[in-house]
């Protein structure tokens, strides 16, 4: 996935652009470019310098020449392609007159290719986007405008495109579109931006538009007409926004990661906000599923990747236990291919703090076709996959800028225990004594989030001390499991470190031959029914060399004699206390990368938003 910027009829469109790609980082950095455009022809440069391409870019473009009023610019995470200059959007046809930035696959790209090249046309990159701008060429060389070339060239190409378009023959013009890949509008009075993603434009304007799947756009300066890729015109939804600029930026952290992590108080508690009726009852009001259509559910898919997985793991627990219906949890690249059995009594869950990871949308899209209703659990409003659903239930954490995610975790934990416990009201399986208890506990959570954030000091030491190791285990029971795998799959993602997440009960089938002197464990052992049990497993591992860290509720003293360190964190119910867990885990695999070196808000290899299968 890729981020993508365009403007028309600014006088300072190189600031613009080079500044919302560096807002648009997060969704991948491993080369950069822009184009501006002028009657002459196009001027363009691109960088592939990895976590640096955009700084190498901002540098580059400072000996752009003047008067340029358009352009586009776009960070690039490989696909198809090396990482290199040669592969860097914009990517021009054969005149080098038109440049196409593009976000997404095209998955027909090698027969395309193909007969463009018997047609004598000659590709410079190994991208799967460059044929879009050779077909493009192909249909302005018969003599129509560019969007007419662009609408005719997208009828030809299967895969997931946001893509923006622009030609030395129409240097005011933009053209965009988009099926299955996010692409947002903005307008000023003398000026047209589009971007992948909202804080690219929030420094600029607030009148923001949704370009939906098959449409088109024409932005010129003060103006964006719309169309169906049939042609059809259309008026395009305004996005609210209520977010401002300083939300989406680093507000004097080091990073966006210790901002976020600092933010999850805010999070979670914005998150419980306005769910009670005055009777006291629950209400999710952006859902829009009648208490009717809940009773009549008879099961619960969910479906999410990467830390949105690890929430659907702790919802299943949280669904069966308060509300009594059978929940499933399935990585969402897997669910479609497996031919799940799905009717009118199930309701499909799609959890995505993104609300675009193209594999949750494939999957409700499945869900969907197979007669489930879909809600989309989401921090982006008016997403693809919230915009797709039946209704959405939104977290509100804001903005979140770093690729690890942590706050959209917590405050999608939190969105789905309301799920359960609606489930649990309309179905009458929880008194409203008992949901109106596990409200309230609800409520403490922010506080409970804040006392672990003031402990910090006491994680980096723990960190301080185990810096020099390699190997780590997490280990959890129960909701302690997908903590266990959260708390493994950041280490992983921030340190390169290897870290692997585990069921504490299944250490003995296998992954206890790997522990040794040196390998850390990490425990997840605060109070619950297991703990004894639990405290066998961990005995398993000390005896066999391992370090033991757990994370312990204050004056465990069982804890306290069997680990080598503590993470200290108060205690929470049961179901709840993942949210209250994660939160030393964040802290401690932040601490380790830092103390590695490493850049915290752009891991290698990763992206924040992930728009290909
Ligand atoms: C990427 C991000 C993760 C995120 C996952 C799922 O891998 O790096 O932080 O958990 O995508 O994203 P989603 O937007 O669907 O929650």
């Amino acid at each position: 996935m890729c981020g993508i910027i365009g403007a028309t009829g600014l006088d300072d469109v190189v600031d613009l652009l080079v500044e919302g790609l560096e807002r648009l980082e997060y969704r991948g950095y491993d080369s950069a470019g822009l184009v501006l455009t002028f009657p002459s022809g196009l001027w363009r440069v691109r960088a592939a310098d990895g976590t640096r391409s955009v700084s190498a870019l901002r540098e580059l473009a400072a000996s752009a020449p003047g008067g340029a009023r358009a352009g586009l610019g776009h960070t690039r995470w490989a696909t198809h392609g090396h990482p290199s200059i040669e592969n860097a959007h914009p990517l021009f046809d054969c005149t080098g007159r038109v440049a196409v930035v593009h976000n997404g696959i095209i998955e027909n790209h090698a027969e395309i290719g193909a007969r463009l090249q018997a047609a004598g046309h000659t590709p410079t990159s190994a991208t799967d986007t460059e044929v879009l701008a050779h077909l493009i060429e192909e249909h302005m060389g018969t003599g129509q405008s560019l969007a007419e070339s662009v609408r005719a060239a997208l009828l030809v190409v299967r895969g997931s495109f946001s893509i923006a378009v622009v030609s030395a023959d129409e240097p005011e013009l933009l053209v965009a579109a988009r099926r299955n890949t996010p692409l947002v509008l903005g307008l000023t009075d003398g000026a047209a931006l589009l971007a992948s993603d909202i804080p690219a434009l929030l420094g600029r304007t607030k009148r923001l538009f949704v370009l939906a799947d098959d449409q088109l756009a024409e932005l010129r300066p003060g103006s964006v007409r719309v169309t169906t890729l049939a042609g059809e015109e259309v008026d395009p939804p305004a996005l609210s926004v209520d977010w401002d600029l300083a939300a989406a930026q680093k507000g004097g952290y080091e990073d966006f990661m210790s901002k976020e992590i600092r933010e999850q108080p805010r999070a979670v508690a914005d998150t419980l906000l306005d769910r009670r009726r005055p009777d006291g009852s629950l209400t999710l009001d952006e859902a829009r599923l009648s208490d009717d259509d809940l009773q009549k559910i008879t099961k619960v898919y969910i479906v999410a990747c990467g830390s949105s997985y690890h929430a659907a793991l702790l919802a299943k627990y949280a669904i069966e236990h308060w509300a009594r219906v059978a929940a499933e949890v399935d990585i969402a690249s897997e669910f479609r291919y497996r031919d799940p059995v799905l009717d009118p009594a199930a309701l499909a869950v799609g959890v995505s703090q993104s609300g675009e990871s193209l594999d949750t949308l494939l999957a409700l899209r499945e869900a969907r076709r197979r007669g489930a209703r879909v809600l989309a659990v989401t921090n982006v409003v008016d997403s693809s996959i919230a915009r797709e659903a039946d209704a959405a239930l939104y977290t509100r954490a804001g903005p979140e800028i770093c690729v690890a995610a942590t706050k959209t975790l917590l405050a999608q934990i939190v969105a789905l225990e309301l799920l359960a416990l609606t489930l649990a009201q309309v179905r009458g399986t929880r008194s409203a004594e008992e949901i109106g208890h596990i409200i309230d506990s609800l409520h403490r959570l922010p506080e409970m989030i804040e006392d672990v954030l003031s402990r910090e000091k006491e994680v980096d030491q723990v960190a301080e001390a185990l810096a020099g190791a390699r190997d780590f285990f997490y280990l959890g029971r129960n909701v302690g499991y997908p903590v266990a795998l959260e708390g493994a799959l950041k280490l992983k993602e921030l340190s390169y470190l290897h870290a692997e997440g585990y069921p504490a009960g299944e250490l003995k089938h296998g992954p206890i031959a790997l522990i040794e002197p040196g390998t850390v464990v990490v425990g997840i052992a605060t109070r619950n029914p297991l703990w004894e049990k639990f405290q066998s497993n961990i005995a398993e591992v000390k005896s066999r060399g391992a370090t033991v860290v757990l994370v312990a509720n204050d004056g465990d003293e069982r804890a306290e004699a069997l680990a080598d360190h503590v993470l200290w964190v108060p205690e929470a119910e049961q179901l709840l206390a993942p949210v209250v867990d994660i939160v030393p885990l964040q802290l401690f695999a932040y601490r380790l990368a830092r103390l590695h070196g490493l850049d915290v808000d752009r891991p290698r290899n990763l992206a924040k938003t992930v728009t290909v299968e």
